[in-house]
């Protein structure tokens, strides 16, 4: 737990331009900052940051918030692990609130795993660089298969000797515990006796994001077949193999660079592409990629490239992950080797620029590449043709932007020669499916025959949000300023009428109003900013805007940034226009009045609305109906004196 104090302490110190500086190019805009939105894929950008506000908002994507949502949303962190993310950062120290006894154990694990891992990773490497074992063996082989030195010590490769329990016991002698040592797997514990995992293999430690290492996968340097060709660590508390990525933490800036991620099958095939100077690089270890991988990918790059070594039976075993990738949102492209290469073997042969160049030239969209394929099988066969449009389809069907599925239709209808309203009509049917299915929630359901009736037959009676909205924008901006009132002096000379200024806070001013009239406010949010406001009104202790923009609670936060962030102020275009438009706070009295008044217009005749509703269900004798009737008399005196006073104020 960290305590509330730490908590302000990280939220005051951090910059909003600093901590998106590091993940976006930002360039001076006015008072603000603009750069290239990381949530989205934009040529021009729109992603604003407010320095004085620290804030940021994209007016391509809507995303929003402040320096603790960037880092939950960019690194996908939960909000304690922003926090100690920017906690580190600016060299804030956390002193940690007294932990759950769970909390604490869980750490200490973590904590204790990656220390021996760290260890581990020493270890192996030092027997690979200065035992005679490990040069004899371990870097022969590499070396052998081309690795350059520079690499071997970047990837922080290691060799385990062939001893049964060299590295246990070294582990042990350097105090690290049997219990970590068995959980971390680098330890098996049978009959009592500890042993190695991994005994004569060369190591490939695994990463995490930040660079720790998290396990180890050993390949045997044996031609024994009975010898299983890699030996990978066991799922802990900090590995788990379907969430990470071989090669994440020393792809992340490439991906970026590049926008784009070449996925591979294994570790050899990442360390020869990035040998090659293609870093952007990373290996599934030998899996399907699942969705949490997909997920760490998108946080850098929404492209992928899937490089294969062109054996046709694991090209169609990867259909289905490639459909979940697709499903995601992200764009697939895949490369082909030629003679059965694997990017290994190719990075190999060729020089650096070649290696890129193939890469890029041969990139073919998946969905192309897939009908192709697929088609190529078919050997003119009408049934196997009609599976293969369903299957197609059926991964069309998958993409979620709809702009692009009937691009896709209309390339496979040219490669299959085939009619495209038929493809269309085939991949409606599947996406209704899908609907009724409801797996998935849908952007638009297909339902062309629905006419919406006419905007006077529905007066959307029964919602007051747009007039809530302005309340808790008004007070969100200008909460604090004071109002002037001239106030007559009671008692003062009898002959003279004499005034006085009285100066009132918006805050004060709209929250007495307001509940005055017993107005409450629909939305749970813009309740709970009201309510900040009034109960600062009491105690004269206005909230200040950081309060907000700054809260915990993402809606509260966002809904602050969307109210305090002007459109003009931050769409760029405007502000070398410069033209002068009559602005709110010409007349900020006139202006809240005016709102004020237009919120309780409209909670009236929704409860007008409402009353007259219950009454045509009552029978007329009743004294329910009869008290309903006086109230719908009553409320429409009160909304008819709104309504002479919102006329006198608009007309002038
Ligand atoms: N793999 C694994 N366990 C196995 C086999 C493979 O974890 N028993 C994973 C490894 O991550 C490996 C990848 O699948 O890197 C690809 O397997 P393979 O092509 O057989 O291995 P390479 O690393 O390419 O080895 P090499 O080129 O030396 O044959
Ligand atoms: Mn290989």
């Amino acid at each position: 737990m960290i305590p509330k104090e730490t908590i302000q302490n990280i939220i005051d110190t951090a910059r909003i331009d600093e901590v998106v500086g590091d993940f976006v190019q930002l360039k001076r805009r006015g008072a603000n900052m603009l750069g290239l939105c990381p949530f989205h894929n934009e040529k021009t950008p729109s992603f604003t940051v407010s320095p004085a506000k620290g804030i940021y908002k994209c007016f391509g994507c809507g995303k929003a918030g402040n320096a603790v949502n960037f880092i939950m949303d960019h690194e996908k962190y939960s909000y304690p692990e922003a926090l100690r993310f920017l906690a580190d950062k600016y060299n804030i120290e956390i002193e940690e609130q007294e932990p759950t006894p769970e909390e604490i154990a869980q750490d200490t694990e973590r904590e204790g795993l990656f220390a021996l891992n760290t260890f581990a990773q020493k270890y192996f490497s030092r027997i690979l660089h200065e035992s005679e074992e490990g040069k004899a063996v371990g870097l022969t082989y590499f070396k052998e298969r081309g690795f350059r030195e520079d690499i071997i010590r970047k990837f922080q490769l290691g060799f385990s000797a062939s001893a049964w329990d060299a590295f246990t016991r070294e582990a042990l002698n350097s105090g690290y515990s049997e219990k970590y040592l068995i959980t971390s797997g680098l330890t098996i514990k049978k009959d009592d006796r500890l042993y190695d995992r991994f005994r004569e293999r060369v190591i490939f430690p695994i990463h995490n994001l930040t660079g720790k290492v998290i396990g180890f996968g050993g390949r045997t340097l044996s031609s024994d077949k009975n010898k299983p060709k890699y030996v990978n660590s066991p799922e802990s508390e900090v590995y788990n193999k379907s969430k990470s990525l071989y090669g994440i933490w020393l792809a992340r800036n490439a991906m970026v660079a590049k926008d784009n991620c070449l996925l591979v099958e294994g570790y050899t095939d990442v360390i020869s592409l990035y040998q090659s100077g293609i870093e952007n690089v990373v290996s599934s270890s030998g899996t399907s990629l699942t969705t949490d991988q997909i997920r760490l990918i998108h946080k850098f790059t929404r492209n992928i490239t899937i490089l294969y070594d062109g054996d046709p039976a694991g090209i169609k075993a990867s259909f289905r992950g490639i459909d979940m990738i697709l499903e995601q949102g992200l764009n697939v492209k895949v490369v082909l080797f030629p003679d059965g290469d694997d990017p290994d073997a190719f990075a190999r042969k060729h020089r650096s620029v070649e290696v890129e160049t193939f890469i890029s030239e041969n990139a073919n969209d998946f969905i192309a590449f897939k009908t192709r394929l697929l088609l190529n099988e078919t050997q003119g066969d009408p049934i196997k043709k009609a599976a293969l449009i369903h299957e197609i389809i059926q991964t069309i069907s998958l993409i979620p932007d709809p702009i692009i599925r009937p691009l896709y239709i209309r390339e496979c209808a040219e490669i299959m020669d085939m009619d495209e309203q038929t493809l269309m009509h085939e991949l409606n049917k599947q996406r209704r499916k899908k609907i009724v299915k409801g797996d998935k929630q849908d952007e638009e359901l297909p339902e062309p025959e629905m006419v919406a009736p006419p905007a006077s037959e529905l007066p959307d009676i029964s919602d007051a949000s747009a007039q809530e909205k302005d309340i808790i924008r008004l007070l969100l901006l200008y909460g604090t300023e004071n109002l002037s009132f001239k106030v007559r002096i009671e008692g003062g000379n009898p002959f003279k009428e004499e005034f006085e200024e009285v100066l009132v806070p918006v805050a004060q001013y709209i929250c007495n109003d307001l509940r005055t009239n017993q107005i409450t406010f629909d939305s749970e949010v813009y309740q709970f900013i009201f309510d900040a406001f009034a109960e600062g009104a009491d105690s004269n202790a206005l909230p200040e805007e950081k309060f907000f923009l700054m809260h915990a609670d993402k809606r509260i936060a966002d809904t602050a940034i969307d109210l305090i962030t002007p459109r003009y102020e931050l769409s760029p275009g405007w502000e070398e226009i410069r033209i002068y438009v009559p602005t709110e706070t010409d007349d900020l009295e006139n202006t809240i009045v005016r709102s004020l008044l237009s919120l309780i217009h409209r909670k009236l005749s929704i409860l007008i609305y409402k009353n007259q509703q219950t009454m045509k269900v009552l029978d007329n004798t009743s004294e329910v109906w009869s008290d309903l009737l006086s109230r719908d008399i009553y409320y429409k005196r009160a909304r008819n004196e709104i309504n002479r006073r919102l006329g006198r104020i608009l007309n002038g």
